[in-house]
């Protein structure tokens, strides 16, 4: 690859790439992002390309291995080009109807289709699938359409044109302002406005600045940062660029975690090709601002998520999280002003740049402004990474774009923001997600995790198990947080258990106070979250736990009691074999017994009986 020395080399260099992409030929997509790997995607790509190759129709059709599309539990997913024609959970078994009938002769496989779980009726492009038609694909726009490991592609597709942009007209007082002007604010949790964070370290005194991409994403079930970096590191370097040009640092840094292999892989060739085509390294496209960064591995604490956590953690030091006195913006890595951003934050600059501040200003709502990304999981019908303007309300999210709760049952609950969020009832489904309405009710948008819980879910086991994780995920480094957490993890155990009091409610809303109020972090502060809007929205479940020992979802193992009802059980013995500690007995055909006594309550027979003979009380 040669070295560009100015923005008219790049651009150059991209009319070539486009005049090569432009050939208008056919392409079919194949999704390999983790999801959709981890369903044998790979092995899909190796039969299109054998296929290909055999019927001497390589040439004219290309196969593109992308990033995550987002509907990962559709997975593998294919895309047709012209067309975009979606295949889902395509196996090795059908590429070759794939390619004999669409490529070939230009005809849907149809069985192959997404199937609306509401009306049935089968979607032929990816843009009517109702998962895609209601969201507003900004971040993940091009995620679909490029190999990320091709830096060409990401050219051919607009790439790098902020960055062009900002070297050829725009100073760094200019660059922060636009990003001022357009009201984004991080999307690591907090929200904090990122403009205002540039303009610290701009005007903070020192030779040396950094510029660090926080790429730990330790929340449970959250892959929003690994599938950007996946699926468009240039993306994510080119926004971090922008930034060290704006607030003058030369060096940084991206905090990844070693969990994440393929984006630590993608991201890296990133760094490679962009510093081969003078993109990264000394004198970017010939101008006199320098900069390089590393990429460090974390070792998988979600502690070290946290800003001074993770900066400790560069430095070689435990990644314990510090006392703010002073912002990371004056003193934060090695003591030198830092910009540290989350990757989602990163990925937005550039489009900032390239379309303008005033065009972000339109999406989303009065204070929260652009998109967000939710990991829509649970027990929801279509789950997957959803990017949607902020101000989209909750059923909007779960019931048009989820496509509403899986098996019908009845929508209870949902949790947004990570473990350190909070569980919103039924009754606020119409709410609006943004920053300020999700604090308002005692959750927040956090790292953008969303949990949909229908009504088979305990609340109080759900309370249970989020601080269960916080509680082993905290440092440890100060009271509030370890001893906090760990005692109010005791009383809730204790009422799952039917040990519970009703004085115990006190006592958790008095701690949850202290830990919010002395915590050294936002880990700390934060954890009751689950706790406190459980029982705010739920307190008749903790009440049946406390008071009548009972748990009405039919979870908590020590207050239920399987048992078989006679007229429906047929005596087909499948319990017995299922029941790991023979505590069902019969005869064959005849109504068949539980023993209490030996039942271990792991709910075996209720899954495998086909006649609904066995009942949780
Ligand atoms: C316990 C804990 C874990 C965190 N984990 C992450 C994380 O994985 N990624 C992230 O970007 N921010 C995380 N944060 C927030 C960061 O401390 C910081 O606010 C953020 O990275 C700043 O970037 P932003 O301004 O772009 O949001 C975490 C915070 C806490 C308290
Ligand atoms: S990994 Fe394929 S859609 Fe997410």
């Amino acid at each position: 690859m040669m070295k560009l020395n100015s923005p008219a080399e790049l651009e150059k260099y991209r009319s070539s790439v486009l005049e090569k992409n432009n050939s208008g030929e056919t392409s079919v997509s194949v999704c390999c992002g983790t999801g959709c790997s981890a369903s044998g995607a790979l092995d899909v790509v190796s039969a299109f390309q054998r296929l290909l190759e055999e019927k001497g129709i390589q040439a004219d059709v290309g196969t593109k291995i992308t990033g995550c599309h987002g509907f990962c539990e559709q997975g593998p997913l294919v895309l047709v080009s012209p067309g975009n024609i979606l295949y889902c959970q395509v196996r090795t078994e059908d590429v070759e109807e794939i390619v004999q009938e669409t490529l070939t002769a230009g005809r849907i496989v149809d069985r192959l289709l997404y199937v609306d779980p509401i009306t049935g009726e089968k979607i032929e492009k990816e843009e009517q699938v109702p998962f895609y038609n209601k969201q507003l694909r900004l971040i993940f726009e091009n995620n679909g359409k490029m190999v990320p490991t091709e830096i060409n592609d990401y050219l051919s597709l607009g790439g790098y044109c902020a960055l062009e942009k900002v070297l050829k007209g725009m100073d760094p007082r200019e660059v922060i302002e636009e990003i001022k002007n357009s009201r984004l604010r991080g999307r690591g949790g907090g929200g904090f406005p990122t403009g205002q964070k540039w303009e610290s370290c701009y005007t903070a005194s020192g030779d040396i600045k950094y510029v660090i991409c926080n790429a730990d994403e330790g929340d449970p079930g959250c892959f929003q940062d690994r599938s950007i970096l996946e699926g468009n590191p240039h993306l994510v370097l080119e926004g971090m660029l922008i930034g060290a040009f704006a607030v003058g640092s030369t060096q940084g840094y991206i905090y990844v975690r070693n969990e994440y292999p393929l984006a630590v892989k993608n991201f890296s060739i990133a760094l490679r090709q962009a510093r081969e085509l003078g993109l990264l390294g000394e004198n970017i496209l010939g101008s006199d601002f320098s900069y390089d960064l590393k990429v460090i591995r974390g070792g998988g604490a979600f502690v070290c998520g946290e800003s001074s956590a993770l900066i400790s953690s560069i430095e070689g030091k435990i990644g314990e999280p510090r006392y703010k006195f002073v912002h990371a913006t004056e003193k934060g890595l090695w003591d030198r002003p830092t910009v540290l951003n989350n990757v989602k934050t990163w990925a937005t600059v550039p489009l900032i740049i390239n379309r303008g501040s005033g065009w972000f200003n339109e999406i989303g709502t009065q204070q929260s402004k652009g998109t967000m990304i939710f990991s829509l999981t649970g027990k929801v019908n279509n789950t997957g990474l959803v990017e949607v303007p902020m101000g989209i309300s909750l059923r909007e999210l779960i019931f048009e774009i989820g496509g509403g709760i899986l098996g019908g049952k009845k929508f209870k609950a949902v949790q947004t923001g990570g473990p350190s969020g909070g569980c919103i009832p039924e009754e606020l489904i119409d709410l609006p997600l943004d920053y300020e309405k999700l604090t308002e009710v005692g959750s927040m948008v956090g790292s953008g995790g969303m949990i949909v819980m229908d009504d088979t879910t305990c609340m109080v086991d759900v309370a249970k198990y989020f601080l269960s994780f916080t509680q082993e995920e905290s440092c440890g480094k100060c009271v509030p947080c370890r001893e906090g957490g760990e005692h109010m993890l005791k009383i809730l155990e204790g009422i799952t258990r039917g040990e519970g009091e009703e004085r115990d409610l006190d006592l958790l809303k008095e701690i949850a106070d202290t830990m919010q109020c002395a915590s050294l972090c936002a880990l700390g502060k934060l954890a009751p979250n689950p706790v406190l809007t459980t029982l705010k929205y739920f307190p008749e479940e903790y009440m049946a736990h406390i008071k009548d020992k009972k748990c009405p979802a039919g979870v908590c193992r020590e207050l239920i009691k399987y048992l078989i009802d006679p007229d429906s059980c047929t005596g087909c013995g499948r319990c017995i074999k299922a029941c790991p500690t023979e505590a069902i007995t019969g005869e064959k055909e005849a109504p068949h017994i539980l023993n209490q006594d030996q039942c271990i309550k792991c709910g075996n027979c209720m899954d495998i009986c086909r006649f609904n003979a066995i009942t949780v009380e």
